[in-house]
């Protein structure tokens, strides 16, 4: 009798003093099963008490069930401690330096061919021209007729334009813009028309299925081929540099009388740019206006083909591959 009571004595000193030596959840919990689990210290002492004489197992049993009882308690108080604890750790495992560089967000920016037509853009306008915009849905009669295309133009050729369910089409060039404007606006005017086009064709390093143009129109009383070249010099010097050298070239387009292809020099030899002439005076007539009253030239230049020397990209694809390998470099 006497040894047992001994023994829940220093027991209760020794679980006591060993829980609080408990590091973590995990060393408490063998700590408790030492004493109270299946084969602990005071679940034996609790077993053997229905071996005991009754005097004894009365006053033992007492003393070993308060034991039991306070041991859980001080159990649960060390468990909510040590919790306690592991969460403040946790909390300041997310402190953080403020004085460290931050993360840099990504930003995004523009195109290769946005930033293209902004420069030409802004050329233009410094020469006086407007900026204005057509649907890139047009009619057969604004895309080719009052162009001065006839029915069998091989730009009418299937291959060449998306025709829509609806009747209309995908515009196949910007120059309809330039109808569209005659209509509604009195000369002198100057304008370019910058925009998406399509064309229904096969796709290689130099051909695209959809591009950019710009458009350029001016009309006037007396506006000359002189004026022409003039204006389209300037614009090819102010975005490739002063050193940018143009020839007019006599080529044909149905809307315009004569016409030209322009080239600029490169190298040794001419690269083809843009499509010009003289407004043809079946296109003013179709425009409403009188061709003996005005007279003004018009050009087309392919804004890929622009950013391609610009920039010295050799593939037209590039542009709408969305690699951002490729358009991180602009
Ligand atoms: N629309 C022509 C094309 O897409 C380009 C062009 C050539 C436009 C001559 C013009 C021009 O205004 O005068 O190929």
């Amino acid at each position: 009798m006497v040894k047992t009571k001994i023994s829940l004595k220093s027991l209760k000193i020794k679980a006591g003093k060993e829980m609080l030596q408990a590091k973590d959840l995990k060393e408490l919990d063998v700590i408790f099963k030492q004493y109270l689990g299946d084969n602990g210290e005071l679940t034996l002492i609790l077993r053997s008490l229905k071996d005991m004489p009754k005097v004894k197992k009365a006053k033992i049993g007492k003393e070993a069930n308060e034991l039991k009882n306070f041991l859980n308690i001080k159990f649960s108080e060390a468990a909510a401690a040590l919790k306690e604890k592991a969460q403040k750790e946790a909390e300041l495992k997310e402190w953080f330096d403020i004085t460290a560089p931050g993360k840099k967000a990504v930003v995004g920016h523009l195109h290769p061919l946005t930033l293209v037509r902004r420069k030409v853009e802004d050329i233009f306008e410094s020469m006086g021209f407007s900026i204005i915009e057509g649907p890139e849905m047009e009619t057969e009669w604004y895309n080719f007729d009052a162009l001065n295309i006839p029915k069998d133009h091989p730009a009418r050729d299937l291959w060449d334009t998306f025709y829509l369910k609806n009747g209309f089409l995908l515009r196949t060039h910007t120059s309809p813009v330039q109808i569209r404007y005659m209509e509604k606006n009195q000369p002198p005017l100057r304008i370019i028309a910058p925009g998406r086009v399509f064309r229904h064709e096969a796709t290689d390093s130099s051909h695209e299925m959809n591009f950019y143009q710009v458009e350029g129109l001016m009309i006037g009383k007396d506006i000359s081929v002189a004026n022409a070249k003039a204006i389209i010099q300037e614009f090819f010097q102010k975005f490739f540099g002063k050193s940018a050298e143009i020839r007019l070239r006599p080529s044909y387009f149905p809307f315009v009388e004569p016409g030209f292809e322009v080239d600029m020099k490169r190298g040794s030899g001419w690269m083809e740019m843009a499509g010009a002439g003289m407004v043809h005076p079946n296109v003013l007539k179709n425009a409403g206006l009188n061709p003996k009253e005005w007279q003004g030239f018009a050009f087309g230049v392919g804004m890929d083909r622009l950013a391609m020397m610009k920039y010295k990209i050799d593939d037209i694809r590039l542009f709408y591959g969305g690699d951002l390998r490729f358009l991180q470099q602009f």
